[in-house]
């Protein structure tokens, strides 16, 4: 045994999510896989066994061992939609909103992802490494092991490449897994807007200009487009995503995030590997995801926070053969939030999914809509060592105490990725 080996004992439930290594969908969604009284070994990097404690710790003696002292361990969530590379704060807006003045609305008077670019674009790489790593930390401290953050506060070839060389850097500073987006098609820019040729001119600096050096950097895996009424338009982001994937990168969308435009047929016409939002897709988009197998990811923080009152219809979406993952959506503009475990609050509460099938949307398919569930978002031999000690004794507690803080520590990749009590996660 090496090292680096560690054993997790003395927990109240293992959540290992085990199962097929790929997207799960309906009924699969059901089973979290709840074991008690087996222990977790993990060496290096990979989960190694998981199996009856006692005679795990026969065969391992000499091993760390972790006492999880009766709290509940679970696969590290895979928050696969966050925009995290940003500057400042835009509170003004929720005020806004709460008078009546709708989202796409503020960001037809400049404000929105607008007020964003402009300030991102004044601020150094070091400001932005600066600001987004506690940010991240913030995540981590919730649950999440894995992370996907977009660009798309730049929208011009030079603030583009800046936000994800940040990105980059942050991969390397940081242990948990980082999966970066280039989301140069998130608005059309207000000075590009304004001319007459500007929507097809800023298509062209996208497509000829900073899609041929994010891809020859390997600055990002994937490629994202706001595709909505008033921003991207189908056929706009079809141009984008085909160059995209002609490139050698994979397919996200923001998708009938406010209202019904044809972007989730576009999704499956594409067959992405997400389809994000989807507040308000049709029946027929719906159909187009199921038979493209693109996963649905569903981001419930965002309509709480917009004031929405209607929610992405989870149980259709599962009902129709659709993999359903649950994301954070942290932005400044309609998700600011770190709290992985309210999102799944949302999930059982707003969406109205069981406890079983919110953990499945939050791992399993969390890590399928970044295309790594091959390795990650499930506890079993082989799989990454991305798991969670959470400060409770039943798991159904996660969702339950809304709000609230109760991750005690994590590792990604066998290494400390967050620990609230050092003393306590490491005494054996
Ligand atoms: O996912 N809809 C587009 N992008 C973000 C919001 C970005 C912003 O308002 O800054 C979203 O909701
Ligand atoms: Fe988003």
């Amino acid at each position: 045994m090496s090292a680096d080996a560690l054993l997790f004992v003395n927990a109240a439930q293992i959540v290992t999510c085990a199962g097929p290594a790929r997207a799960r969908r309906g009924s699969e969604m059901s089973d979290a896989v709840i074991q008690t009284g087996v222990a977790v070994l993990v060496e290096g990097d990979t989960i190694k066994e998981i199996g009856p404690e006692d005679a795990l710790r026969r065969s391992a003696a000499g091993v760390t061992e972790i006492n999880c002292n009766g709290g509940v361990i679970t696969p590290g969530f895979a928050d696969s939609h966050t925009h995290a590379i940003f500057g400042r704060a835009r509170y003004e807006e929720q005020e806004l909103r709460a008078t009546g003045v709708p989202y796409m609305e503020i960001a037809r008077r400049g404000g929105g992802i607008h007020a964003s670019v402009r300030d991102l674009r004044t601020r150094s790489e070091d400001d932005l490494f600066s600001l987004a790593q506690p940010r991240l930390r913030a995540l981590a401290s919730s649950g999440v092991t894995t992370v996907e953050v977009k660009s798309g506060y730049g929208l011009s070839l030079d603030d583009e490449i800046k936000t994800l060389r940040v990105i980059k850097r942050l991969a390397d500073a940081l242990p948990m897994r980082i999966v970066p987006t280039w989301l140069g098609a998130h608005e059309i820019p207000l000075d590009y807007r304004e001319r007459t040729d500007g929507r097809r001119e800023y298509l062209d600096l996208l497509v000829n200009d900073m899609l041929p050096v994010v891809a020859r950097e390997q600055l990002a895996q994937f490629a994202d487009v706001f595709c909505e009424p008033g921003v991207f338009t189908v056929d706009e982001s079809r141009e984008i995503l085909t160059a995209a994937r002609s490139a050698g990168l994979g397919i996200k969308m923001h998708a009938d995030e406010l209202s019904s435009g044809g972007a989730a047929e576009l999704a499956g016409e594409l067959r992405a590997t997400s389809a994000d939002h989807l507040a308000a897709v049709s029946d027929a988009g719906i159909s187009a995801l199921a038979a493209a197998g693109t996963v649905a990811t569903l981001l419930p923080g965002t309509m709480l926070f917009l004031g929405k009152t209607s929610q992405a219809p989870a149980r259709r979406l599962i009902e129709a053969g659709v993999p359903v993952a649950l994301a954070t959506d942290f932005n400044p503009g309609t998700s600011p939030t770190t709290n992985f475990p309210l999102i799944l609050t949302l999930g059982v509460s707003q969406l109205r999914l069981s406890v079983a099938e919110v953990l499945i949307a939050g791992t399993v398919n969390g890590a399928a809509a970044l295309g790594i569930a091959d390795r990650v978002g499930q506890l079993a031999p082989g799989f990454s060592a991305d798991l969670v000690l959470w400060d409770v004794s039943d798991v159904r507690e996660l969702p339950y105490w809304y709000g609230a803080g109760r991750c005690h520590a994590s590792w990604a990749r066998g290494k400390p990725c967050h620990v609230h009590d050092l003393a306590l996660a490491f005494r054996s």
